[in-house]
């Protein structure tokens, strides 16, 4: 069979080559160009990335259009209802299921690793109570980074597997303990006889009942799955860029907590419950909201709306949206955060009849539910994409894991279309 290509051909100077194209297992194809510059004088110019590839990968697929989300071949809602995080964190970071043996030592080895530097509390400590966790979270790592500095060496498999079993481990224990300072309580001691999310919620809720902090670790539990990875999003792609440099992983995740923070990626989460609570405060309708959204000349959007990727409803917000409606329903009807879930339905239903989100595929994504279920659980607004970035940091050192051992690991280094000025003589002040 035929090697498959591109041709292309520059319609100046009539010269003309031929471009390699590299089979996906599912989705497209994707044309190798690496060699035009060299063979054509050209570069690709792609901004945003909306056409670019810009590696290989085997952890997730999505499937926009059908609304689908598969980590290593499973698919979401399969994982949701059947496996755990602790579960679904060794899928991703090993293609396969775990059998018994394998996932007592993962979880043995993960909750041996809850137990890190006490000094990250000293850190917590300098920052005031009402800085953002986000911010707090990022200067943690940047201990870490500094306390593992001398043992870097990211090609061995080894420092590779401690370096990943203590980022997993160790950020939902500096999270809790963020938490903790911004509630004004005592930084908590972890329990290494219980998984990652329900000694995340004993952590941070001491004075729960023991059937509260099971229903309330059972929600987080899923929450995190969930959040565990997406593909190439932008902080998945910014670990991935800043850990090209062969730089420590902790301040690769460092960078990548840093991009997830912003409004339109992991800190929509946050961002939506501030939407629905001005809609509550409000004395405008919903409609009103949805008008202004689709305003050009207004910069209000609707929060939790749209992806890049899905031009479908997000698989894990449906999943999310069932969790609100249980949670809510098994805490009891007068719970506050009824109203807001109310409203985000009701945005919803607008939404998905509105012409403007038709014609544009705007549907609800994974940030629209989860903060009511995070509010229900009692956990403070500016902490949600923390725990995003909490369950997040699995995905990032999976995706750090393979690149580094991808046969083409090379530093990340995009180009450019300069349109700058050019060469220009320098003139002394007082001529210019
Ligand atoms: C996450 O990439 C990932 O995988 C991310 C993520 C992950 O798990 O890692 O899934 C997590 O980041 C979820 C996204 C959270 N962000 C938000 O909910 C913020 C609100 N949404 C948008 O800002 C926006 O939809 C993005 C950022 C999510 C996607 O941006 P794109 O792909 O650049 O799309 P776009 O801005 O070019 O939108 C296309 C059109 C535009 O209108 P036209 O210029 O064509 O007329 O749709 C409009 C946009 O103005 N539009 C919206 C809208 N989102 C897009 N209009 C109103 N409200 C919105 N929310």
């Amino acid at each position: 069979m035929k090697d498959k290509k591109i041709t292309i051909k520059d319609g100046q100077s009539g010269n003309e080559i031929d471009l390699p194209v590299l089979d996906s297992i599912l989705g497209p194809n994707v044309v190798d160009i690496s060699s035009l510059e060299k063979d054509l004088g050209y570069l690709s110019h792609d901004p945003g990335f909306i056409a670019t590839s810009s590696c290989e990968s085997k952890i997730t697929y999505i499937d926009g259009n059908e609304g689908e989300l598969w980590y290593r071949g499973y698919p979401i809602e399969e994982l949701a209802e059947k496996s755990n995080f602790t579960e679904t964190a060794y899928l991703l970071l090993n293609d396969k299921l775990p059998k018994i043996e394998e996932l007592s030592n993962f979880s043995k080895d993960l909750s041996n690793s809850y137990t890190i530097d006490s000094s990250i509390k000293k850190i917590i400590n300098v920052f005031n109570k009402d800085s953002h966790p986000m911010a707090i979270m990022t200067a943690c790592l940047s201990f870490l980074s500094a306390k593992y500095h001398a043992d870097i060496d990211i090609q061995n498999q080894s420092y590779r597997y401690k370096s990943t079993i203590n980022l997993i481990a160790g950020v939902p224990v500096i999270s809790a303990w963020i938490l903790n300072y911004i509630l004004d309580e005592n930084f908590q001691t972890p329990n290494k006889k219980i998984s990652i999310a329900e000694n995340f919620v004993a952590m941070s809720f001491p004075n729960l009942t023991n059937e509260q902090k099971v229903l309330s670790s059972k929600a987080m539990d899923i929450i995190f799955l969930l959040h565990a990875d997406h593909e190439q999003n932008a902080s998945t792609s910014t670990v991935r860029l800043s850990g090209s440099s062969e730089t420590s992983p902790y301040a690769a995740i460092a960078a990548g907590i840093s991009t997830l923070w912003g409004p339109t990626h992991g800190g929509a989460n946050e961002a939506v419950i501030n939407m629905l609570e001005e809609i509550k405060n409000s004395d405008k309708d919903v409609e009103y909201y949805i008008d202004k959204a689709k305003d050009k000349e207004n910069s209000f959007r609707l929060m939790g709306f749209g992806h890049r990727i899905y031009k479908n409803y997000d698989p894990r917000a449906k999943i999310i949206h069932k969790i609100a409606h249980e949670y809510l329903d098994m805490l009891d009807s007068k719970n506050p955060n009824k109203p807001l879930f109310d409203i985000a339905m009701k945005l919803e239903k607008y939404a998905l009849e509105d012409e403007y989100f038709v014609s544009r595929k705007l549907y609800p994504n994974v940030d629209f539910y989860s903060g009511i279920v995070l509010k229900a659980i009692g956990i403070p607004q500016s902490m949600y994409t923390v725990i995003f970035a909490l369950a997040r940091t699995v995905g990032w050192v999976a995706h750090w894991n393979e690149m580094i051992q991808d046969k083409n690991f090379r530093i990340g280094r995009p180009r450019q279309l300069y349109t700058g000025k050019t060469k220009t003589s320098y003139k002394d002040i007082e001529e210019r």
